[in-house]
């Protein structure tokens, strides 16, 4: 989708349709007077009958009679004018995509709904993220599917500033989105970890991002026995890919990032009932945020070091599985007894941070589907967030906010650590007793970041949607590259 700006009058923009945004709580005529207030009175009552109030979301297509110089024009609603927010920006955006399916121009006068105030170059950027991520559409399965046509976006505005750069970045930011949604929405079977690798590769071509790949041999050597522990029950071999993104004259200060990359999670021997397992393709999350944020780094010109890590296993129950009662010795020497093998995230993370760790960075996030606790605490779009150090969590929190993907903290309770005591090796892979199972995952994973400082986000809930909402489609979202490429950006190195 391609975006440019123009400050033609909205009623001379040559295009297919013209998008205009209403709020629910404005006055639709031109000034105060009596005449005025009963033209108002009209037009709101002709809009109720239509269904259509201002609502954030609702859109409305009216007639134009040949008076426009676009071809149809679309009312969208944004909502009450004081409530206009980036993300409802993006929301709107999303709105008028869907809805101009068929439409391969728009034009928009959305940014100019946001109060003066508020600085143009960020709506730019989320009105272009709103367009990208509405229109998406997984159609690869589909004989009948039918693609959005939309491919150019008129961005109209009265401001002189110069709105190309913000567009063309939200753009290389959705488009990073719409990638692992992709790689989300992606059969199992058609995304073995080796596929996994071969997809990632593709999208970082001519990228300035450097592909490392472990294969089965590498891990022994390297004494991965959570990834290779994991992945000895699937006939499609594990593999361990670390990225490096290391822009030149790089500011000081790197940034580590780790996902979670089961391509797909039976739960092993310790197998899921059937409707669990339904969605569990979606296990593979973490990781495709964390390379489709590398792959944007570049083209946003992001000025630190950014190291990825993911470990990409399929969790299988076979004859060669691991049971119930192994113990498996992760990278670091920790011995960990498997008492469920269905909580295998957090043995694959075990290897990646220990390997993150020892690399120097300066700070850790990993974003992982760990657990259903999680979901179970604080829903379906929120996700949770943990860590050893109050700054280096806040930084996460503060680029989730500024981004719209809601994260919301979680403590990680010293106490509760002697759960995870074992009676044959140092730790268990399961907290027992079943409360609180998304802070002694939490809890477990802290083990292995040898006091980096690190961050938790568990996106069990938002990694997938149940319905269209917003800018998010059903299925995969994409949730955490946003926040990932945000915290990229604005760096700093936690003090230590
Ligand atoms: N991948 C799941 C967590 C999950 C559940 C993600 C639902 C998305 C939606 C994870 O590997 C898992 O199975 N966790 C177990 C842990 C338990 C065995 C301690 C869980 O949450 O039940
Ligand atoms: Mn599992
Ligand atoms: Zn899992």
């Amino acid at each position: 989708m391609e975006f440019s700006a123009s400050t033609v009058a909205p009623e001379r923009v040559e295009a297919d349709l013209l998008a205009l945004p209403v709020f629910a709580d404005a006055k639709l005529g031109p000034g105060g007077s009596s005449l005025d207030r009963a033209l108002d009175r009209a037009l709101s009552a002709f809009m109720e009958e239509a269904g259509f109030s201002g609502k954030p979301g609702e859109t409305l297509a009216v007639p134009t009679a040949g008076r426009l110089a676009a071809g149809a024009a679309l009312l969208v609603g944004v909502g009450k004018q004081a409530d206009l927010d980036l993300d409802g920006l993006r929301r709107a955006a999303a709105a008028v995509a869907r809805r101009a399916g068929k439409a391969p121009t728009v034009a928009t006068t959305l940014l100019d709904a946001l109060p003066r105030s508020a600085e143009r170059a960020a709506g730019a950027t989320a009105l272009a993220e709103g367009f990208v991520l509405g229109a998406y559409k997984f159609l690869r399965y589909k004989s009948d599917g039918e693609p959005s046509e939309l491919d150019h976006v008129v961005v109209l505005t009265s401001a002189r500033s110069r709105l190309q750069p913000a567009l063309d970045r939200g753009s290389s930011i959705a488009d990073a989105v719409a990638w692992a949604r992709d790689m989300v929405n992606t059969p199992a079977g058609d995304q073995a970890p080796v596929q996994f690798v071969e997809q990632a590769k593709r999208r970082l071509r001519g990228r300035k991002v450097t592909a490392t790949v472990m294969d089965v041999r590498a891990m022994r050597s390297e004494g991965m026995g959570g990834v290779l522990g994991v992945g000895q029950g699937s006939s499609n071999p594990p593999r361990f890919l670390k990225l490096t993104y290391s822009p030149r004259g790089a500011r000081p200060g790197v940034l580590a990032l780790v996902g979670k990359g089961v391509v797909f999670d039976s739960g092993g021997l310790s197998i899921k009932p059937s409707s669990g397992m339904e969605t569990m393709k979606i296990d593979m999350s973490g990781a495709a945020a964390v390379v489709g944020a590398m792959s944007a780094l570049d083209e946003l010109g992001v000025k630190h070091k950014v190291v990825a890590y993911t470990p990409l296993v399929e969790n299988m129950p076979s004859g060669t599985a691991i049971r119930p009662g192994d113990v498996l010795e992760i990278r670091n020497g920790t011995t960990v007894e498997v008492l469920n093998t269905d909580a295998e995230g957090r043995l694959i993370l075990a290897d990646a941070l220990s390997l993150a760790a020892d690399d120097d960075v300066d700070a850790i996030v990993d974003v992982a589907t760990l657990t259903g606790a999680c979901v179970v605490a604080l829903g379906e779009k929120i996700a949770g967030l943990m860590g050893n150090r109050e700054d280096w969590v806040e930084q996460v929190r503060a680029a989730a906010d500024t981004v719209g993907e809601p994260v919301w903290p979680l403590p990680l309770p010293s106490d509760m650590r002697r759960l995870l005591d074992s009676e044959v090796a140092d730790l268990k892979n399961i907290g027992g007793g079943g409360y609180g199972g998304t802070l002694t995952a939490g809890l477990f994973l802290q083990e292995f970041v040898d006091g980096v400082p690190w961050a938790h986000v568990d996106i069990a809930g938002p990694s997938r949607a149940s319905s269209d909402e917003g800018y998010v489609v059903k299925g995969g979202t994409g949730f955490g590259v946003r926040t990932l490429i945000e915290l990229a950006t604005r760096f700093h190195k936690p003090r230590s």
